[in-house]
C-alpha cells in the first residue's frame, strides 16, 4: 500500500472534522486572505488534517477542507498529491522521507535507501510490520550542504552514513533520544 496512494476504503473514515481547537487555527488560517481567496488556506489545514489523524489525510478530510474553502475537492486532491509531505494512507509512527535528489545521491543515498530497507524489511512506500517505520523517497530536501539527508517525521537528519541511519533507525526503535540534524557535528551548513 504506497502511502501516496489513498487508503483502501476499509480504512477510511466515513466522516472528518477538525477538533475544537484545529478549528480555531483553521479559521485564524482562513483570515489571513481576503475575501474569496480561502482557497489559499488549504495548505496548512491540510496540515493540521494530517497531524490531527496520525499523519495521513483520509478522503473524508478532503472534502471536508474543500467544502470549508469552498473548492471543488478534486482541486485539494490535485494538492494533497503534488505535495510529497502529504500521506495518503497510515504511515509508520517514524515516517522516513530519504532524499534522493543529485546532492544527496552522489554524497550516498542509494546505500542509505539500502540500509534503511534492509534494517526495516520494506520497500519504499511501505510500512513496517510493527507500524514502527514507514520509508518513502523524496526530492531535494533543502539541505543538500549537508548531503546525504532525510527527513524523520518533522525533524532532519543530515550528513549522514550507513552506521549513522542504522543507529538511529536502532535508536528510534529502542525508544532512545536520537541525535538531530547533522550527525557529524556540523554547525549549520558550515565547511568542515
Ligand atoms: S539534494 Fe538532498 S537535500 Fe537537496
Amino acid at each position: 500500500m504506497s502511502v501516496r496512494k489513498p487508503a483502501p476504503k476499509h480504512l477510511q473514515p466515513e466522516t472528518f472534522i477538525f477538533t475544537e481547537d484545529n478549528l480555531i487555527l483553521a479559521k485564524k488560517h482562513i483570515a489571513k486572505y481576503p475575501e474569496g481567496r480561502q482557497a489559499s488556506a488549504v495548505l496548512p489545514l491540510l496540515d493540521l488534517a494530517q497531524r490531527q489523524n496520525q499523519n495521513w489525510i483520509p478522503m473524508a478530510a478532503v472534502e471536508y477542507i474543500a467544502e470549508m474553502l469552498k473548492m471543488p475537492a478534486m482541486k485539494v486532491f490535485e494538492v494533497v498529491t503534488f505535495y510529497t509531505m502529504f500521506n495518503l494512507s497510515p504511515v509508520g509512527k517514524y515516517h522516513i522521507q530519504l532524499c534522493g535528489t543529485t546532492p544527496c545521491w552522489l554524497r550516498g543515498a542509494d546505500q542509505i535507501k539500502a540500509t534503511c530497507k534492509d534494517k526495516l524489511g520494506i520497500n519504499l512506500d511501505e510500512v513496517s510490520k510493527d507500524g514502527q517505520f514507514s520509508l518513502c523517497e523524496v526530492e531535494c530536501l533543502g539541505a543538500c550542504a549537508n548531503a546525504p539527508v532525510v527527513q524523520i517525521n518533522d525533524d532532519f537528519y543530515e550528513d549522514l552514513d550507513t552506521s549513522s541511519i542504522a543507529k538511529i533507525i536502532d535508536d528510534l526503535s529502542a525508544g532512545k533520544e536520537v541525535k538531530k540534524g547533522s550527525q557529524i557535528g556540523r554547525k549549520s551548513s558550515e565547511n568542515q
